[in-house]
């Protein structure tokens, strides 16, 4: 793998211990002013140095986020919908790669849509984005999304994860199910799970926990991380799971601890 392109993995995956925990804070992109990210740069700034990565637009980081910032960039580089349509799975590129470089982001993250009305656009535009990655040397993060209709089971899941993969794909970013070590143990490359909507904070580090016991490298919860009433205590406790090998009970006492 070229040097630039392992260089900028190793910021987003510790290559000490292979794990991750990244912040998605990119809802807006097709959710609009998403409950607590109505200032995504007040939102994130006291959670930012639990997290070893940033997921955001590029609209939001231009504006909100101060460009001295050192942590790495995992740039939403596709869109083109919003929560009025129906069916999400028509996006597109959003973002040139030329913006990416700009923006000095470490990844590039666009969303797939197996089994969709659209899966052939969004595999093609896949296989373009990791061509114009492998171009400049930056990543590209796979985000299997799941439309209403489509069950989200490790054969489901397994199939978007190794076809995201086989298409390119550096890192993959999927949902936590039943029998996610098949999920896992099919994708050649890093899985990192996505914590879905908010979820009591006890439930949530089980799903963390369950979910790297079974073989992903890392987390990226959004939600249920700056929707928390203790934010903080919720990465941070998240954070003993992906990093120091805390059963989801000890993440528990560490959160309960921290929220005081
Ligand atoms: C949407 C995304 C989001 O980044 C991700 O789903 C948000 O994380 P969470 O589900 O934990 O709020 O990729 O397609």
């Amino acid at each position: 793998m070229d040097w630039g392109m392992t260089n900028r993995i190793a910021g987003i995956i510790a290559p000490a211990t292979g794990r991750c925990l990244m912040l998605a804070v990119d809802h807006g992109y097709f959710q609009g002013p998403t409950t607590g990210l109505e200032k995504p740069g007040e939102t994130v700034k006291p959670l930012l140095p639990h997290a070893d990565a940033l997921m955001i637009t590029r609209g939001a980081l231009r504006n909100t986020i101060d460009a001295n910032l050192l942590t790495p960039i995992v740039l939403r580089v596709s869109g083109g919908t919003s929560i009025l349509q129906d069916d999400l799975s028509h996006e597109d590129i959003t973002v040139s790669v030329e913006d990416a470089i700009r923006l000095n982001a470490a990844c590039m993250a666009i969303s797939i849509f197996v089994g969709s009305a659209n899966e052939k656009s969004t595999l093609v535009n896949l296989s373009k984005l990791c061509d114009k990655g492998q171009r400049y040397g930056i990543p590209v993060l796979a985000v299997t999304a799941v439309g209403k209709e489509m069950a989200r089971d490790a054969r489901y899941l397994g199939l978007a994860c190794r076809i995201a993969a086989e298409l390119g794909a550096q890192i993959v970013k999927t949902y936590y199910c039943e029998g996610f070590e098949k999920v896992v143990n099919g994708c050649p490359v890093p899985v990192i799970i996505a914590g879905g909507k908010k979820i009591e904070e006890r439930e949530a580090l089980g799903l963390a926990y369950r979910a790297m016991y079974a073989g992903a490298v890392g987390v990226d919860m959004g939600r249920n991380s700056f929707q928390s009433q203790w934010p903080v205590a919720m990465i941070r406790a998240v954070r003993t799971i992906v990093h120091e090998g805390k059963t989801d009970a000890q993440a528990w006492e560490t959160f309960e601890s921290l929220r005081g």
